[in-house]
């Protein structure tokens, strides 16, 4: 009996500490739990941007995106979406965001011409990223960066 009331006591002071505890450790945890999103629209034109029809351009739905640092080494791969949209998630631990803005860029594998006929059938687009600020969740805190402009470049393999 007496050592159910400690155990029960002990228990209640711990619980009681928990948010001393988080604000102390508030600072810390926002670091390590954070995330860089990268996110995009590949549109059905010559280079892949918005054109002069502003929302109205069509978009470029399923094709493949890679994420390619350095000299071309993929580090991640995703599809576009009905919308056109792609997207990676990445962790800062591992991918700093300043690599990412100054040695990464988004390439589109894909052939234009499968989005529309009278585009090429050769190359791909490609672009830097850029960062457009963060995002806070909670202690979750996001990067965000977003494709700066893509351009054809002909020679890219598909
Ligand atoms: C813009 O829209 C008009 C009307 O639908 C179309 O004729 C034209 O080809 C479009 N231009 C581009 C560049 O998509
Ligand atoms: C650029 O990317 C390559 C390949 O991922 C990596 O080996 C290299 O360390 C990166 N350079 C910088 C400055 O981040």
């Amino acid at each position: 009996m007496a050592i159910r009331s400690i155990l029960f006591i002990s228990l209640a002071v711990a619980i009681m500490a928990i948010p001393i505890a988080e604000a102390q450790l508030g600072g810390l945890i926002s670091g390590l739990l954070g995330s860089i999103n990268v996110k995009g629209i590949v549109f059905c034109t010559l280079d892949g941007n918005i054109g002069i029809n502003g929302t109205a351009t069509p978009v470029f739905p399923n094709a493949l995106v890679q994420l390619q640092c350095g000299n071309g080494d993929v580090v991640s791969t995703t599809t576009t979406n009905s919308a056109g949209v792609f997207g990676f998630v990445l962790d800062p631990l591992q991918m700093l965001l300043s690599s990412l803005i100054t040695n990464c860029s988004v390439v589109v594998k894909t052939p234009l011409s499968t989005c529309n006929v009278n585009l090429p059938s050769v190359g791909g687009l490609q672009s830097p990223l850029k960062y457009v600020g963060d995002t806070v969740l909670g202690l979750l805190n996001i990067a965000n960066l977003i494709p700066s402009g893509f351009r054809l470049i002909p020679g890219l393999a598909n």
